[in-house]
């Protein structure tokens, strides 16, 4: 159990104060003010029901959703309007439907690379081949049509082409719910597998509706009901 001294000693990868989006029509809440610690290691599942503002939240975590107030805070470091793009790189956010461009699943992991804000970075195909190996696929499924693959495997090349440029925090929103329950262990196991490469220096923020799912990917519960977050550092003072 976390205690109040040890939550704030320990160094928080992310860190969300008072985050809230309202709805852009109505002025209504989607996700009231929410405060939360992310850390590196930290294996969370975001449970709630359907429409609780699970998305909600985690999009505007992603800055995919512009938060009406609030701060974010990576690494200790306040995350300025400027850093937004950088930020997504390196907090990333996976979605239910993979989409992919219509080449080959080499030409979808190496498209990153020709943006601005991976200038820096370069394509490593012996990284890619691990990554591979840890999930039993072939090299040859690099030639594969990223059009012709399964859905599974198209939740796969979406994997690999964000875990190749070294995020440290996955959102995760439902990306296995469309899946079979094996390709959605796969999916799990090639996150496991970023895990560990990473030496459990980076985390992940699960919502799944799958409780065996949840028992396994997670080390952290917190609740969204009506668009308030729940967190398992302040379920015991908010009752
Ligand atoms: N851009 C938006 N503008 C207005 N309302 C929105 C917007 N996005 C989401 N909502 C509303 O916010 C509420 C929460 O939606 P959200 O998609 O976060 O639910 P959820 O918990 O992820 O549900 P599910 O488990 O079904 O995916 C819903 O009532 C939805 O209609
Ligand atoms: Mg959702």
């Amino acid at each position: 159990m976390v205690t109040e001294n040890s939550e704030v000693k320990a160094p928080a990868l992310l860190q969300a104060s008072n985050l809230s989006r309202k709805d852009p029509l109505n002025g209504h809440f989607l996700l009231h003010p929410a405060d939360c610690h992310i850390r590196r290691g930290d294996r969370i599942v975001l449970s709630g029901a359907s429409g609780s503002g699970k998305s909600v939240f985690v999009r505007t975590l992603a800055l995919l959703d512009q938060p009406d107030a609030g701060e974010l805070i990576l690494y200790g470091k306040p995350v300025q309007p400027a850093d937004a793009c950088r930020y997504r790189a390196q907090v990333a956010y996976i979605r239910q439907s993979p989409v992919l461009m219509q080449t080959s699943v080499e030409g979808n992991l190496t498209f990153p690379f020709c943006l601005a804000v991976n200038k820096n970075k370069k394509y490593d195909r012996q990284k890619i081949e691990r990554f591979l190996q840890a999930i039993d696929r072939p090299n040859t499924f690099l030639d594969k049509d990223g059009s012709t693959l399964s859905g599974g495997e198209k939740q796969l090349v979406c994997l690999l082409r964000v875990l190749q440029l070294d995020p440290c925090l996955l959102l995760l929103d439902e990306p296995t719910s469309a899946l079979d329950e094996s390709t959605a262990q796969l999916v799990e196991k090639l996150i496991e597998h970023w895990m560990q490469v990473n030496k459990q220096q980076t985390a992940t923020l699960w919502i799944s509706h799958d409780e065996q799912q949840k028992a396994r990917v997670g080390n952290r519960v917190w609740q969204m009901k009506s668009g308030q977050l729940t967190t398992d550092e302040t379920a015991g003072r908010q009752k």
